[in-house]
């Protein structure tokens, strides 16, 4: 469960690994700026500057730091393409490239989705914002989902 208010009412922090390339750099910073107003514990493993970089050196580091803590994590970059690309190639890594807020949603709830990636030249501040609050402030449902995530 990663629902803000459980971690709060346990005394907890939702830490939250966060990661971007170059392309996602902006928007990375955003969504940190206000996952840090809403009280959440960010991890940001980098880039730290506008510089380019390569996405899938990220990816690894985000995708291995979700591994071992079991928190949710974080990417983008420019699609949020090459991300998720990245982040998938790691077993137990179930990343979701999204772009809309259903998406968002069902992700979590079908698919258990541990790490969103969003594209900074593909969607805005605002909606992107939105998303990540939705992916993760809705739970997995388990059942015949649960039976489907083994099989992968
Ligand atoms: C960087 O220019 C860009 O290729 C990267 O951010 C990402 O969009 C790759 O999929």
């Amino acid at each position: 469960m990663l629902q803000l208010a459980y971690y709060k009412e346990k005394g907890l922090m939702a830490n939250i690994i966060i990661g971007s390339d170059h392309g996602g750099f902006r928007l990375k910073n955003e969504i940190i700026e206000h996952l840090k107003q809403l009280g959440y514990d960010i991890s940001d493993l980098g880039c730290y500057s506008p510089e380019s970089c390569d996405y899938p050196v990220i990816a690894k580091q985000v995708a291995n730091e979700v591994l071992n803590t079991g928190n949710k994590g974080i990417l983008v970059c420019g699609t949020g393409i090459g991300v998720s690309i990245a982040a998938n190639r790691f077993d137990g890594i179930r990343a979701s490239h999204c772009t809309d807020t259903f998406t968002a949603r069902m992700t979590r709830m079908h698919n258990d989705s541990n790490i969103l990636c969003l594209g900074e030249r593909i969607t805005g501040i605002g909606l992107a914002l939105d998303i990540v609050d939705i992916w993760l402030n809705t739970e997995f449902e388990g059942g015949r989902h649960k039976k489907r995530i083994d099989m992968i």
